[in-house]
């Protein structure tokens, strides 16, 4: 067990990564109408990262995986590959996941887009999904037992009749995309580890308006509820400071509430 405690120049350097992260999510966004494809969204990122930003994409070649993004359509769950066949429409919800090198940091963050006019089910499911989110947040300070931020999420879905999907995790992360502590979105009561001052981990819960089951497609990537029901995703980097946390990838008028 090997837990990295930032230093200053650790977390300057995450702070500029988690800056560029959130710059790309809210550069997107004009973007998102019907009819454009996945493949051509990702596009759009990968200039903006490349050339406009002077970066790289932490998702192209990580584990093989082909594209810059991950975009994840209504019933996918996470790691959905962009792909110029596939078009959004009216009524759909997307998660577009960006993950950034800067200087050898990585930053690492998503958020849900509504195309058009969405049902109120799957505006239940992204608000809840980032409520969720938010209050794990909120709770985030030094000597807090890491299982809370995982019970505080599965509480929000479940009350709500949601599903956590169990399979995957926050993480820390720093000078690698992965690294422990690893950050489960529902409530373990092994884990013992308690938050200290520097850790930086993201947050990044999957909720399903079904059943929490998965499956995985073919093309080794593409995760899908098993029922066929709606998945949201909200992810956000955080550093816990002296008396709290700071979201490092925080983006322009998003407000933790
Ligand atoms: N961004 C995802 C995460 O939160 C990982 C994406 S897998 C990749 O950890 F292959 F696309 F990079
Ligand atoms: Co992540």
């Amino acid at each position: 067990m090997m837990i990295i405690i930032k230093n200053k120049f650790d977390i300057k350097k995450m702070k500029k990564a988690g800056e560029i992260t959130a710059k790309v999510l809210n550069m997107i966004k004009k973007y998102i109408v019907p009819g454009i494809s996945t493949g051509e969204l990702d596009d759009i990122c990968k200039d903006y990262i490349y050339t406009k930003k002077k970066v790289i994409s932490a998702c192209l070649g990580y584990q093989g995986y082909p594209r810059y993004t991950c975009i994840s359509k209504n019933t996918t769950v996470c790691h959905g590959i962009p792909n110029y066949k596939q078009k959004i429409k009216n009524g759909d919800i997307i998660n577009i996941d960006i993950s950034i090198i800067k200087d050898g940091y990585f930053g690492d963050s998503s958020k849900m887009f509504f195309v058009g006019q969405c049902s109120s089910l799957a505006k239940k499911l992204c608000k809840i999904t980032k409520k969720s989110l938010y209050e794990a947040i909120k709770i985030v300070k030094p000597n807090l037992p890491l299982r809370k931020i995982g019970k505080t999420i599965q509480k929000i879905a479940e009350k709500n009749n949601f599903s956590v999907v169990r399979e995957y995790c926050g993480h820390g992360i720093g000078k690698n995309f992965h690294e422990e502590p690893y950050v489960l979105h529902y409530d373990n009561h092994d884990n013992t580890i308690l938050l200290k001052q520097g850790m930086i981990f993201t947050i990044e819960p999957m909720i399903n308006a079904g059943k929490k089951d998965i499956y995985c497609k073919k093309d080794k990537w593409t995760v899908k509820t098993k029922d066929n029901s709606l998945s949201a995703q909200y992810e956000h980097t955080i550093l816990v400071t002296k008396n709290g946390y700071k979201v490092l990838t925080l983006r322009k008028n998003e407000k933790i509430v």
